[in-house]
């Protein structure tokens, strides 16, 4: 046991190195490699990753790691235990494969652990701690900044192992957002490291609600030269099944045909009104309001503007310049 109390990002390093070492020395190893190997992971995609494993027990990162007062209370402050009855605290991830989840820096701030094969919950995660802030993370980004120095596009997927699956077919610049929706925090990071990102949720209706989601709360960062995109998988699908089965070549060409923003929200709204009557064209304008607000001005934003202009049938410079003037960005107008 460690007697010396460690700094938390020490600590959560040198637990994911047990994890990692687990992998090599667990008398179950062989489940957890047959797994990885089975869903199609090489070795070394597993190191970069930092991926490990955890025997089913309770006491795994409590006996390596706990044992005085202060270590027990680290731990479950960190989340990686959960303190029991009598100041009996017992390891949270049990009989899991381990991902590590690094901050920016490449810090260990939290993990993921699957269960093998079948049994709930699927996945289980760090709680909130006072390292690790969930929707402030991306899990992936740092090995994606790693892997290429000149990142130039991110896209988002929902799961662990979308991620790893895309880099171990080469696409290296996947994160994913850790829960469902992508936050405005989150989007914030990924704005500020690339100019392009591609939404590539899991073509079930979470998915697809998750995009939609994501749309809102980028809008306020779509500036000029700023895109985010959209790819909608076939149901059932993610980006982990799908790369599986067609390689790097055909999804990195769905990756470039992705549908841009503008053209995901005319899709949507459009498809909810019926443009033959006066009440629908209202409706149109209506339901555009709060998005369109939320954009600030820019060439797409003018773009977007004239192309509802043009579903009103005549494309008048009086009716641009009305919508214009009522979707005017409300942070940028609104006299304080
Ligand atoms: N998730 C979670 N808890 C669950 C289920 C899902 O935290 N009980 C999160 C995980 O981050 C997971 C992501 O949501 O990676 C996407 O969930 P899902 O699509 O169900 O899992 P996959 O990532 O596809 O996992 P796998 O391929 O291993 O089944
Ligand atoms: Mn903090
Ligand atoms: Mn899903
Ligand atoms: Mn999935
Ligand atoms: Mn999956």
């Amino acid at each position: 046991a460690y007697l010396q109390k460690q700094d938390d990002y020490e600590l959560m390093a040198n637990i994911s190195r047990f994890y990692q070492q687990q992998l090599k020395v667990a008398t179950d190893k062989d489940v957890a490699i047959n797994y990885l190997k089975g869903r199609g992971l090489s070795g070394e995609i597993c190191k970069r990753f930092g991926i490990g494993y955890i025997s089913d027990s309770w006491d795994g990162v409590m006996k390596n790691f706990g044992g005085t007062a202060s270590t027990n209370q680290q731990l479950i402050d960190l989340g990686m235990a959960i303190e029991g009855d009598k100041n009996r605290p017992y390891d949270r991830f049990r009989g899991r494969i381990m991902f590590p989840i690094s901050d920016k820096r490449g810090r260990v701030i939290g993990f993921g652990g699957r269960v093998i094969n079948d049994g709930t919950p699927k996945y289980l995660n760090s709680p909130e701690t006072r390292i690790y802030h969930k929707g402030q993370e991306l899990y992936g980004l740092y090995e994606a900044k790693q892997a290429n120095k000149n990142l130039q596009r991110l896209v988002v997927v929902e799961g662990y192992m979308d991620v790893v699956a895309l880099a171990q077919h080469g696409v290296d610049y996947a994160v994913a957002s850790l829960g469902t929706a992508t936050t405005p925090e989150q989007l914030q990071t990924l704005f500020r490291t690339v100019k392009e990102v591609i939404c590539c949720y899991d073509g079930d209706r979470a998915g697809r609600e998750a995009a939609w989601r994501a749309m809102d709360n980028a809008l306020p960062l779509i500036q000029d030269g700023y895109s985010l995109k959209f790819v909608f998988l076939p149901d059932g699908e993610d980006p982990d099944s799908l790369i599986r089965q067609k390689g790097q070549q055909a999804f990195e060409q769905i990756i470039d045909e992705a549908t841009p923003l503008s053209q995901f929200i005319f899709d949507h709204l459009l498809a909810q009104v019926n443009l033959q009557t006066a009440e629908g064209k209202g409706a149109l304008i209506e339901s555009f309001q709060p998005y369109l607000t939320k954009l600030p001005a820019s060439t797409l934003k003018d773009s977007i503007l004239t192309q509802l202009a043009n579903h009103f049938g005549h494309s008048n410079e009086q009716q641009l310049a009305k919508l214009t003037k009522s979707f005017a960005n409300q942070s940028a107008t609104k006299p304080k």
